[in-house]
């Protein structure tokens, strides 16, 4: 166990903020960098290419410190999870020193506790995998010392992951294995995107959001609302009992072509009927079943259109939002009518955790790519500049 102890209480002045603040990028050594080439993360050495490996994942980009251990062969062997959501609560949002701090207690035990599960040693780890990006900057450099210095004592090869595309491949974990090439939509607390996947590292986006996040936009409504944080879940909760047609929303930029999104004009349309409303507890869960609709038919719109302009046949969902249950069945209701099929992770893989991250990892380490020994972590790394893997899974 860390010896670190965080006061949460003497951090209370903290201004809590949303998960995907914009941050400059940062390393140890101190610098202030431009916008990173990512690419350059990636040497590939293929004289040190391995065909079977167990690949450590680490995550800690945001509020969960996630572990996995992803074997090639034999598929996810363990993983552990430990979420901040309680932590932060108090304060109404992330609070990113408390969640630095917490991942630092977390991160040495859950990796303990997850090599125990899968009946492992340390020395069995092949290769690490750990989240350099995006996400908050002092998180993800907890994440990435300890992934490095593992690697490090090892003499094992490490590899820096993109946050999001972990997410993208999450739907790869499960037994029915989407296959290329596919569209996917990536709803979380900090991106909205859809994009079209080739293979892994092929990455086009089709549109995003141009403000909230579709997570963000829950956060915020459900804020707003009075429902505390963390914000999705419940108010996700609060609308399965509440009638979606009393009140009229509208759905952003359905009504003109293009595949971007914007929520925060729904959310602004959310406070003003809540303000001016009677304030019940029935309006608050009509309003809430109001404003679900219209995110889930908003994003079902759009997901419809990019799977008729780039003729794919298959659809993945992953992200936090990904874990909303009305937008699972309205987007396989689509798929069904519409002849397309529809995959998603389980609910655990679709919020933040390490299995995505060992996965996505050992691919790009399985294609030889690995990271070098600098510790860098950004806040924000665009996706469509990953490179590319000729090989697929
Ligand atoms: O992917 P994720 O765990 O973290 C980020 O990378 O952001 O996504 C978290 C987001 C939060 O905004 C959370 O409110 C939202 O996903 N979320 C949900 C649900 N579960 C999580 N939003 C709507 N309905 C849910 N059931
Ligand atoms: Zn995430």
């Amino acid at each position: 166990m860390s010896t670190i102890q965080t006061s949460t209480k003497n951090l209370a002045a903290f201004k809590p903020i949303n998960t995907h603040p914009h941050q400059p990028q940062i390393s140890l050594h101190g610098l202030v960098e431009k916008p990173f080439p990512a690419y350059m993360l990636y040497n590939r050495k293929p004289n040190f290419e391995m065909n079977e490996m167990i690949v450590l994942g680490i995550e800690t980009s945001c509020d969960e410190t996630g572990v996995a251990l992803y074997d090639s062969e034999a598929g996810l062997r363990a993983h552990t999870l430990f979420s901040q959501v309680e932590i932060h609560a108090e304060y109404g949002g992330v609070v990113p020193e408390i969640a630095s701090r917490d991942h630092v207690r977390k991160l040495l035990p859950l990796i303990n506790q997850c090599l125990g599960q899968a009946g492992l040693e340390r020395a069995d780890i092949d290769a690490v995998a750990y989240t350099a990006g995006p996400g908050l900057i002092g998180a993800l450099l907890v994440g990435t010392a300890v992934g490095r210095s593992i690697a490090l004592g090892l003499e094992r090869p490490a590899i820096a992951v993109h946050h999001m595309e972990g997410h993208l491949l999450a739907p790869m974990l499960e037994d029915e294995m989407p296959s290329f090439p596919f569209v996917a939509l990536l709803v979380s607390g900090g991106h909205t995107l859809l994009v079209e996947v080739q293979a892994i590292g092929h990455y086009r986006i089709l549109g995003e959001t141009l403000d909230d996040a579709a997570g963000e936009a829950f956060d915020k409504t459900a804020k707003l609302l009075g429902l505390g944080y963390p914000g999705g879940p419940v108010l996700a909760k609060l609308a399965e009992h509440g009638d979606a047609g009393r009140f009229s929303f509208p759905r952003p930029m359905t009504n003109r072509p293009g595949l971007d999104f914007s929520f925060s004009g729904l959310k602004t349309h959310t406070r003003n009927l809540w303000i001016n409303s009677d304030q019940t507890e029935s309006t608050q869960a009509d309003i809430a079943a109001g404003f679900q609709q219209a995110v889930v038919d908003t994003l079902a719109i759009k997901c419809r259109r990019a799977l008729q302009h780039t003729r794919a046949q298959h659809l993945i969902i992953a992200g936090g939002v990904g874990a909303n249950l009305a937008l699972r069945e309205a987007l396989l209701d689509d798929g069904k009518k519409h002849g397309w099929k529809v995959s998603y992770p389980r609910l655990e893989f679709c919020t933040d955790n390490g299995a995505m991250i060992a996965f996505a990892g050992c691919q790009r380490l399985l294609a030889g790519q690995r990271t070098g020994p600098g510790l860098q972590a950004f806040a924000r790394w665009p996706l469509d500049q990953l490179p590319g893997l000729e090989k697929s899974v």
